[in-house]
């Protein structure tokens, strides 16, 4: 009997495994949270620094927040948006409490608890998958960035345990989990956005697909762009949160020139994998020196509070909520409280949508590559499957509605499609 087969979906902020056995339809494995059993493994780390011990403790997935969320003290520290690294030759390692890590022992160390938890629920080693990749990797600038980020997972994935892995694009996942249950062909346009990246995949499939096997012809083309939720999640941090923190305040330097405060280090806010790393003796230096000479100081103080007490958890949390609630509503309360520190600002979806604007052209024009690369145009598509977690996004939703029109969008499994399409794939791969 063949063996069971495994598909690994490795998200910037979602993680997720699926098993398929022979014939049967995927099964997600669910893991144990404080809101209950949950097939989406947060892909973050918290490190603290264990007990009457010189050696840092690091929890990955739900057990991670838990722990950050804990601590009365934020003295640890809690990393995300690790996949976002892979393709940067400038980020290679990072000193936590002591102990240089490499990204590959980051990663590493996120995935091995996920695989190890997958394979008590499953009860059989998981040590072989199919794992999914984004088409282009965050921040790639081309085929040799590629290349650094696929050999960096694939030493990630050999530290969490895994033997033999082999990758697929996401947006292919997907399709194999849109696939089941079709009764004719289909030419589909499968559209993923995740929390890096928005990928996209032209096939056919269907049954005489899926039966008489795959063809290098029923794949018509692939394309991504490195933009997605934590993008949107940036511009509610640039327009709403910074200019409460200092953005466009002025200082006056020390040659009584003034100035305005330095915006390299709001940029490095509005980016989860980078908020964490702030926290350098040099920048909290240069946060007091500002502080001294700044206009308006109390907006300094909370920027400071921010950095130096790594709520930069708390800054995701408030910021992705206001997100979400804009997507069911037209207006909401971004809201972050902590101990004294207060950060408020109220938020129109339109106002929101003025911001991702830059955001929304680049996904739309990712999209036109796409079609003019098949040669194809909107009327040669049957159906467009939109998933991930930021095609909740009414903005993203409507550039589909306007293209395709309303009848031809399937959603679905936004944050389960990839890992249970990869799993399938795996098992055909198998069965081939
Ligand atoms: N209701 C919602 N409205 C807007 N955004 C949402 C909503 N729900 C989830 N998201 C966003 O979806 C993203 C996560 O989606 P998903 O889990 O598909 O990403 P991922 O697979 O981890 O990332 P990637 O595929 O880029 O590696 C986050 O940015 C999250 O804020
Ligand atoms: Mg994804």
């Amino acid at each position: 009997m063949p063996d069971p087969a495994f598909g690994l979906d490795f998200g910037t902020t979602n993680s997720a495994i699926a098993r398929v056995r022979p014939g049967e339809a995927p099964e997600l494995a669910h893991f144990g949270s404080d809101q209950g059993p949950t097939a989406t493994f947060r892909s973050v780390l918290y490190f603290d620094e264990e007990e009457g011990g010189p050696e840092a403790r690091v929890r990955a997935g739900p057990t991670a927040i838990e722990g950050y969320l804990d601590s009365e003290e934020k003295d640890g520290r809690l990393v995300q948006s690790l996949k976002s690294f892979l393709a940067s030759r400038l980020f290679s390692a990072t000193n936590v409490f002591g102990r240089t890590w490499r990204l590959e022992d980051l990663i590493g160390a996120l995935v091995g608890p996920l695989r190890r938890e997958a394979e008590s629920i499953y009860g059989e080693p998981v040590v072989r998958a199919v794992v999914g990749r984004p088409v282009h990797f965050v921040n790639a600038d081309g085929p040799e960035a590629e290349t650094l980020a696929i050999a960096r997972l694939t030493a990630s994935l050999h530290n969490a345990g895994f033997r033999e892995v082999t990758f697929e694009y996401e947006p292919v996942g997907a399709a194999y989990h849109y696939e089941r249950g079709l009764e004719r062909d289909e030419l589909i346009l499968i559209a993923d956005f995740g929390g890096g990246t928005s990928d996209f995949s032209l096939l056919r499939v269907g049954p005489s697909h899926a039966e008489a096997g795959r063809r290098a012809e029923s794949i018509l083309g692939h394309d991504g762009v490195g933009v997605a939720g934590d993008a949107f999640d940036g511009a509610i941090v640039r327009n709403l949160v910074s200019p409460r923190l200092g953005l466009g305040a002025q200082f006056v330097s020390q040659f009584g020139r003034t100035l305005p405060v330095p915006s390299w280090l709001y940029s490095h806010l509005e980016r989860w994998h980078h908020v964490s790393f702030l926290k350098s003796r040099k920048t909290m230096q240069l946060l007091l020196d500002l502080r001294r000479e700044a206009e308006e100081p109390e907006k300094l103080d909370a920027l400071i509070r921010l950095v130096e007490e790594d709520l930069g958890f708390l800054l995701y949390r408030a910021t992705e909520r206001a997100k979400r609630e804009l997507s069911e509503a037209e207006a909401t309360t971004f809201r972050l409280e902590h101990e004294g520190l207060r950060i408020e600002g109220e938020v129109t979806r339109a106002e929101f949508e003025g911001w991702i604007a830059g955001e929304l052209s680049a996904i739309e024009g990712c999209l036109d590559r796409i079609l003019g690369g098949a040669g194809l145009s909107e009327r040669d598509v049957d159906r467009v499957f939109l998933t991930g977690g930021s095609s909740f996004v009414p903005a993203v939703r409507r550039i589909f509605e306007r293209r395709f029109g309303a009848e031809r969008l399937r959603t679905g499994a936004e944050l389960t499609s990839v890992a249970s399409g990869l799993a399938l794939r795996a098992a055909e791969l198998g069965a081939g």
